[in-house]
Parts: C-alpha cells; sequence; structure tokens
C-alpha cells in the first residue's frame, strides 16, 4: 500500500435542503463565498496540500461543478478578444488537467459514508483524503495539508477537530479521548450526533479527513446510523482497534457553509480579508450598527 496521500474525495451529492429554494436547480456546492464557489476553495486546498487526483461524488442536479472544472470555450474566446486577461486567469489558471479529476455518482444520498463508499473503486487500496466543501477553513496553512503532515507522523485515520458548544454536539461527530497534548488528539472512541447530555468530550469532527482504506471493509455493510444514514464516522469508528484515530486540532477559522447564517458569516469575513473590497465592507457594515 502507497503511504503517500495523493488523492482527494469530494462528496457532494447531498440535497442541501436547508439552502432551498437557491438549491432547486444549483448544487449547494456552487455558492459563492464573495465571487468563488465552495467547491472551488475546496479543490485549491486540496491542491497547495499536492493532492493530485480529485474524486467528485456528485448526484442528479449537480452537472454545473463538472462544467466548472472544465474549459469555457465561448466564455474565454469572448474574454480574449476583449483583452481581459486577468478574467481569463480567473476561470482557468486554477483548474486541475484533463484525467486529474473523476466523477462518480451517488445514485441515492443515503448518506456521508454512502458518499465516500461510491468512490471505493477510485481510491483503491490507498490512504486518501476527504474535503467537505461546505466547511469551508480560513488558514495560513490549507487545512488539508495539515492533516496530511500529522499523517506522515502518526500514520492512522485523522480528522481536523474543533471544539463546539455542548448544546450542538448532537450535530457532529463527537471524539472519546484518550490522550490529548493539546495539539493532537488519541481517540478510543467516536459517536455520531450524540445527546448533549451523554457526551464523552466537546471535541467535534469538522470536514476534513485522512482515512486509511480499511473504512471501505465497513462501509460495504451498508448499515444505517443515526438519522437513518449510512455514517462515516460509524466505519472510522469500527476500524479503531486495527488503524489507530487521531484528531488535529488545525489551526485556522472554520465556517459552516451549509448553514445560512455560517454562509452569510463567512461571505462577510472573506470579504474583510480582502484589500480590494474592505473599505467598502466597513461602510456597509456601519449600517447595521
Ligand atoms: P450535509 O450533512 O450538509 O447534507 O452534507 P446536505 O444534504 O448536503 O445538506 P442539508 O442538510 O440537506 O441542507 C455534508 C456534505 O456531504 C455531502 C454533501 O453534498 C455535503 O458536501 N453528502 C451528504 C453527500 O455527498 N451525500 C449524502 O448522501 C449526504
Amino acid at each position: 500500500m502507497s503511504y503517500r496521500v495523493r488523492k482527494c474525495v469530494f462528496p457532494v451529492g447531498g440535497m442541501g435542503t436547508r439552502f432551498l429554494p437557491a438549491t432547486k436547480a444549483m448544487p449547494k456546492e456552487m455558492l459563492p463565498i464573495v465571487d468563488k464557489p465552495l467547491i472551488q476553495y475546496a479543490v485549491e486546498e486540496a491542491i497547495i496540500a499536492g493532492i493530485e487526483h480529485f474524486i467528485f461524488v456528485t448526484g442528479r442536479g449537480k452537472t454545473a461543478l463538472e462544467d466548472h472544472f472544465d474549459h469555457a470555450p465561448d466564455l474565454e474566446r469572448t474574454l480574449r478578444e476583449h483583452g481581459k486577461n486577468m478574467e481569463i486567469e480567473a476561470v482557468t489558471s486554477w483548474m486541475p488537467k484533463s484525467g486529474q479529476i473523476s466523477y462518480t455518482r451517488q445514485q441515492e444520498p443515503l448518506g456521508l459514508g454512502h458518499a465516500v463508499w461510491c468512490a471505493r473503486d477510485l481510491v483503491n487500496n490507498e490512504p486518501f483524503a476527504v474535503i467537505l466543501p461546505d466547511d469551508l477553513i480560513l488558514a495560513k496553512t490549507s487545512c488539508i495539508k495539515q492533516l496530511i503532515n500529522a499523517y506522515k507522523e502518526v500514520g492512522g485515520n485523522i480528522v481536523a477537530v474543533a471544539d463546539v458548544p455542548r448544546e450542538q454536539t448532537k450535530r457532529y461527530g463527537i471524539l472519546d479521548i484518550m490522550t490529548d497534548n493539546g495539539h493532537l488528539v488519541r481517540a478510543k472512541g467516536l459517536i455520531e450526533k450524540p445527546d448533549p447530555s451523554k457526551v464523552p468530550s466537546t471535541l467535534s469532527i469538522i470536514g476534513r479527513y485522512i482515512l486509511h482504506p480499511k473504512v471501505f471493509a465497513f462501509l460495504d455493510k451498508q448499515i444505517h446510523g443515526a438519522n437513518n444514514e449510512i455514517q462515516l464516522t460509524d466505519a472510522i469508528a469500527k476500524t479503531i482497534d486495527s488503524v489507530p484515530l487521531y484528531g488535529l486540532r488545525f489551526s485556522g477559522r472554520r465556517f459552516d457553509c451549509g448553514d445560512k447564517v455560517g454562509w452569510l458569516h463567512a461571505n462577510l469575513a472573506f470579504a474583510m480579508n480582502r484589500i480590494d473590497m474592505c473599505e467598502q465592507m466597513m461602510e456597509v457594515l456601519k449600517e447595521f450598527k
């Protein structure tokens, strides 16, 4: 088995019901943060981390995602004719090359574990990364790169983690901590969406993973867990005896862009982070004081 993390899975087959009607005919992962869709942030994060193959698990109504990672000949020709070189750069410079992206369809949105399982033959027998594009992370060092760096040191399964308020634990996979050096946590267990009164900790999984292909052996069983969905965390928990599980307290700021307020918050934070926009944004925000 190769120990280099070369492939990244992007599960983008979900329905995005929290964003209806915006997501009726448009994938949630195409929602923009300022002027760039969520999926592009996710792919750029993976490129910086040295990922060579990008695996999209899509579903019905998600073709806009494939188009976004392809050339748009009419648009590019028109931009060229008008000498708009910066705009040409903006629509092409970040695209992975032909053959570096694979698409597979999740025929029914049966849960995140099921979406990742759909990528099993494309991943094959090697460790792989998973990025959930709706968890957007503003960081100096790409979050998935931070996980890959930790993986090089300790191996195993590694998930990005952050503490959440106790009452929110029922929305996340929560770690049962064995050891904790303040940066890297070794877990002895993992529970998906626990009741806040029964949580072993408040350390929750954020949508970044480095996984051993052994998780596929459990996902093959297609067992439905919390919310009657096939959960990725159940597969990670079931392999914990043979593949140690670590949580990395990543450095960076995370925005839950699957949630309306989180998405608006991310738009504000990213706009304020841009020198071409922050002054104008400050003026706009004065209106709401
Ligand atoms: P969410 O849990 O946010 O689900 O998925 P969702 O369906 O997209 O959104 P809501 O809750 O209905 O508003 C987290 C990530 O996992 C993918 C989603 O596309 C998203 O990137 N996902 C989820 C799948 O690919 N397949 C699934 O069956 C479920």
